[in-house]
């Protein structure tokens, strides 16, 4: 059980010497506060709202209640200080409690049934197509993959899509430059660079001749229509991007339940255009078909060209119908960064408008811009990193820490790719999604601060005890011998866990999991360093420090796993 809520119930209880107050122990839950400082109490109500239901001043109900709260054993104080009722949990009857629900949970210590029934989509990473992925494009893989799993972890089915960027005129300029420079073996083998060399190579000629700009219109014309030539070279355009994809989400860890990108809307628009034009919100404007946003601040979502041409947002629209109709689901999540604003805005405005009321559980899941060593990215200055190369790079300088210090470790390189791979992926998702990133190496892969290796590490020490200890017999645990501060501090810790789960998901907020494991793992190893774990003169206590540590272990590497980060058990 949650320790709050443990808390709340017992104070539920008291409060039925207040027969007018009817507050449940989830509501006192609520209203419980962590007290700055550990000498006012574990946890603190404040008594203040309820003064008006009870007709009393807030401090004479902190009094009541700390007196019907005398002997409770849950408790050993109680306080009632200035209209706040401080409680002080009794530290073995806690150690015994919370280690035994996180212990008894299995690895699922912090999951919940809260989404059973319910589906959420999440739409992330939504790659383009003859793009090559770069660093700019980790935090939507890395939130979106974090996300679906903190969903699936608390009962829902989760959806997630990669909505690829595989339609506009560009793939009809590049059609027209692989017919006339490209060749199938060089473009295999060089994989996505080999696209976009070719359609550099477009740009280029087009300037000195213009008619190269209406060949490769034709050749879009002709992946409309479904022409069988064209549509052989887009659909291998994109086998070869999505193969190339394939390779970074294996190393990352992350995968899909649907590739369904913009193409496969491609003739899924006309009822939405239809339904947007018979309900009259589509006017025309200067030969183009839009509605119209002035009265809610935006400009108009252009839905149509003059030339009859679909946009970006009308294949949103189209996708966020048959997304409904397809999956039903409660939330639809669009993990895409803050340059987009606008665009989802009016997106889930025109929704509204049509009178689609799903569009109540969709959410644009925003993120702020990744700039490296200091720099901003651009491409066109040619400072570009592609995601691919940054992974290598992590992996080999893991690996070199690794081979100073710990020269010994058996498999090094599985462990390097864990351990580099890791740093990166934790370094993205440790602050709050909304905040740019600076990416540095000399702070991803720094194995004391709060990085990724640092939490790892924490994780692989408990394995360590844990396998010197399994020589020592069963034994029961007396948990009298946790109840010091620096064991307090995990405990606190490891019974917070699943109330951080919790506000990750409603936020859609992985950073808020980051941070706890993190502070886990600090407190662990404060603990490591000042007390003594096995001690063969007194086996029940060891035992009680050992299930300490099995939990700490647990609860880190399910902190990692929901980050999308792997937990090694040697380093
Ligand atoms: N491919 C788009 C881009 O790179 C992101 C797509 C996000 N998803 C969506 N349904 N619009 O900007």
């Amino acid at each position: 059980m949650d320790m709050k809520l443990a808390v709340a119930a017992e104070i539920a209880g008291a409060m039925q010497s207040f027969p007018e107050c009817t507050l449940n122990k989830e509501e006192i839950a609520g209203m419980l506060e962590v007290p700055p400082d550990k000498k006012l109490g574990d946890y603190a109500m404040p008594c203040f709202r309820l003064a008006r239901v009870l007709r009393k001043a807030p401090p004479l109900i902190a009094g009541q209640l700390s007196e019907a709260l005398e002997g409770s054993a849950l408790f050993s104080r109680v306080e009632a200080v200035g209209g706040y009722l401080n409680v002080f949990l009794s530290r073995k009857e806690m150690a015994e409690e919370i280690l035994s629900a996180v212990l008894s949970a299995n690895g699922h210590w912090g999951g919940s049934d809260l989404g059973a029934g319910k589906t959420v989509c999440i739409d992330y990473s939504s790659i383009n197509i003859a793009k090559r992925f770069h660093i700019g494009h980790l935090s939507t893989t890395m939130i979106g993959n974090s996300l679906k799993r903190i969903y699936d972890f608390n009962g829902y089915t989760t959806v997630g899509i990669n909505h690829l960027g595989d339609w506009g005129t560009q793939f009809g300029k590049m059609i027209c430059a692989y017919k006339k420079w490209g060749d199938r073996a060089t473009v295999e083998a060089s994989g996505v660079q080999g696209m976009v060399d070719l359609y550099v190579r477009f740009h280029k000629e087009a300037e000195k001749d213009p008619t190269l700009e209406d060949e490769g219109r034709a050749w879009f014309k002709k992946i409309e229509d479904g022409d069988p030539e064209a549509m052989e070279i887009f659909t291998w355009f994109k086998e070869v991007t999505l193969r190339d994809a394939k390779r970074v989400y294996d190393v990352l860890g992350v995968s899909f339940d649907s590739y369904a990108g913009e193409s496969f809307y491609s003739d899924k628009m006309g009822p939405v255009i239809d339904s947007l034009r018979a309900s009259g919100l589509m006017v025309e404007s200067q030969g183009a078909q839009v509605v119209d946003l002035e009265a809610y601040g935006m400009p108009p979502a252009l839905i149509m060209r003059s030339d009859g041409a679909t946009l970006y947002i009308t294949r949103d629209l189209a996708a966020a119908f048959y997304r409904y109709n397809t999956y039903h689901f409660d939330k639809c999540l669009y993990v895409v960064a803050y340059q987009q604003n606008l665009h989802f805005a009016q997106l889930f405005k025109v929704l509204e408008l049509m009178g689609a009321d799903f569009y109540k559980g969709m959410e644009h899941v925003a993120f702020g811009m990744v700039s490296y060593e200091g720099r901003a990215l651009s491409t066109r200055e040619g400072y570009v990193v592609y995601l691919d190369e940054l992974l290598d790079k992590a992996v080999e300088k893991a690996r070199e820490i690794i081979e100073e210090k710990s020269p010994n470790l058996e498999n090094k390189d599985e462990v390097a790719k864990q351990v580099g791979i890791g740093a990166v992926v934790y370094f993205d998702l440790h602050n709050d999604r909304m905040k740019d990133i600076d990416f540095r190496w000399e702070r991803v892969l720094n194995f004391d601060g709060e990085t990724g290796p640092y939490v790892q590490y924490t994780h692989a020490r408990c394995c360590s005890v844990l396998r010197k200890a399994e020589s020592l017999g069963k034994m029961e645990p007396d948990y009298s011998q946790v109840t010091d501060d620096e064991a307090q501090d995990v405990l606190m810790s490891l019974s917070r866990f699943p109330e951080t789960v919790r506000k990750a998901m409603d936020g859609n907020e992985p950073s808020m999991i980051t941070r706890h494991v993190t502070q886990l793992a600090q407190a662990y190893n404060k603990y490591y360093f000042e007390h003594r774990i096995m001690d063969e003169h007194d086996l029940a206590g060891t035992a009680a420090r050992l299930n300490l540590t099995r939990a700490v272990k647990e609860v880190i590497a399910t902190g990692l796993y929901l980050i999308g980060v792997e937990a090694p058990e040697r380093m």
